[in-house]
């Protein structure tokens, strides 16, 4: 036999009579596959659309379980308050896994380049942080705020909340935000040891003429640049805080739009005396950052630094001691003037985690979330009822000024609209390089011409 010859010769087709048991066989083989090939499919359904999902809502449902807050804290100081702060709640909250975002930016950069594209692109985190004011009013106008007025009632804390601060927080009657803190901006900060070297008494600095003559002196004794200054925000903050100096009414003129002529005398004078105060600045003040013309105070190679109080956070970290290593004033001018700066956060309508960013506002708004926060920031807390215990003696003179202060000038954050703030910055930093007080004067003048429209708050300080 060959080796590949079949067995039988005979077609298989000539088989009938073993075929038809094979048939029947075969058909009862197919019918239970196929009974087994749909329990395994409806099995396979269920396992992927009815267990799968419930899977995947568990999942989710840890997932949820997160809060994401922006913020532009980023110096040492302010970054030691944020994380005492987010400790405090994570205490609180321990299930919440929270996402701290610091954006090294300045208020203007935070808003225009990454809070306003995210959240006009539904991309809103949780919370987030920002003046009350003209300066968070373009989420308000693009209707992409919840109101927290529930917060404001379930924590009460219009009763320990002073009035000045209730009102900046609202738009129309409603409020928009839950303030963090409090912040004087007026503020002169200097280097103790610095002063006393060139034998002068800090507590004499009232005026600008005294104030001037102990920056001829320290001159004289080899500091060459007597004041440090930063970067053009801080530069508009120093002018601010001088037009304060030019008295509550000069300001409430700025802060109501008008400031429309370009001869106005007190104008001129406040130039003119931002002209003098930049013959003793450092001459790289356009890319010093604030904590960095800061930082310069603090090693002793200049004696002042004019910022708000969140400079006293930087002092704190490194351990000076308030009235030991260094100390503050009011600046010239300004001794019953409380400028006005304080920070909030708001809740984004439509966020991933809305009752966790409900959680976080009222943490931030209670007793241990400012008395957590305010200390390492250098502020105040905006209650009336903080653990005093926790404040050094910058704070605690600080809370005295606030209650005495005749008035409050709210910063240019909340002040100012926001696009007229963004040229007054380019307004001053311009002066700083050209010193030129004509234009200067004129170019305020035509400013607020030019967006008399977008002043709608009628201010009264
Ligand atoms: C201010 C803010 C302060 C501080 C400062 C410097 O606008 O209110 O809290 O952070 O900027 O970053």
């Amino acid at each position: 036999m060959e080796p590949n010859a079949p067995k039988s010769t005979k077609p298989i087709t000539d088989k009938p009579s073993v075929k038809a048991p094979n048939k029947k066989l075969l058909t009862v083989i197919i019918a239970v596959l196929i009974a087994i090939g749909c329990i395994a499919l409806v099995f396979a359904l269920y396992t992927i659309f009815i267990k799968g999902t419930s899977q995947t809502q568990t999942t989710s449902k840890k997932e949820v379980n997160a809060l994401t807050i922006y913020h532009w804290w980023t110096s040492a100081g302010e970054a030691a308050a944020v994380a005492s702060l987010v400790d405090g709640f994570s205490k609180l909250y321990p299930d919440v896994a929270i996402m701290s975002a610091p954006v090294k930016s300045g208020n203007v950069d935070f808003h225009e380049k990454v809070l306003k594209p995210m959240v006009f692109n539904n991309e809103a985190p949780d919370s987030f942080q920002g003046h009350p004011g003209y300066e968070i009013k373009p989420y308000y106008d693009s209707g992409t705020l919840e109101i927290v007025g529930d917060i404001w009632q379930s924590e009460n804390l219009e009763t320990i909340i002073p009035k000045a601060i209730q009102d900046v927080n609202k738009f129309k009657g409603d409020y928009y935000s839950i303030p963090i803190g409090v912040h004087r901006g007026n503020v002169v900060w200097y280097n103790k040891s610095v002063l006393t070297k060139a034998g002068i008494d800090a507590t004499k600095l009232t005026d600008w003429d005294s104030f001037f003559k102990a920056c001829d002196t320290l001159k004289a004794n080899g500091v060459t640049y007597p004041i440090q200054m930063g970067e053009a925000w801080t530069q508009a903050h120093v002018f601010e805080s001088i037009m304060a100096s030019g008295g509550s009414e000069l300001y409430q003129d700025l802060a109501n739009g008008k400031i429309t002529s370009s001869t106005d005398a007190r104008v001129i004078q406040a130039f003119e005396t931002f002209k003098k105060f930049l013959t003793y600045t450092n001459t790289d003040s356009a890319k010093t950052s604030w904590n960095d013309a800061v930082g310069r105070v603090i090693k002793g190679e200049s004696a002042f630094n004019v910022m708000g109080d969140w400079a006293n956070g930087e002092f704190k970290i490194v351990g000076m001691k308030y009235n030991k290593d260094y100390g503050s004033f009011a600046l010239p001018g300004t001794g019953d003037i409380f400028v006005l700066n304080v920070d909030t956060f708001v809740q984004p309508k439509g966020t991933a985690h809305p009752t966790n960013s409900i959680k976080w506002l009222k943490y931030l708004a209670s007793r241990e979330g400012q008395d957590a926060f305010n200390p390492k920031k250098g502020s105040i807390s905006a209650r009336t009822d903080t653990d005093i215990s926790k404040y050094d003696d910058y704070q605690k003179s600080a809370i005295t000024d606030f209650k005495s202060a005749k008035h409050y000038l709210p910063s240019r954050g909340t002040s100012l609209p926001d696009k007229f703030v963004n040229d007054f910055v380019t307004i001053v930093s311009d002066f700083v390089s050209d010193k030129n007080v004509t234009k200067a004067a004129q170019a305020l003048g035509d400013l607020t011409l030019r967006e008399q429209a977008t002043f709608i708050t009628t201010w009264s300080f």
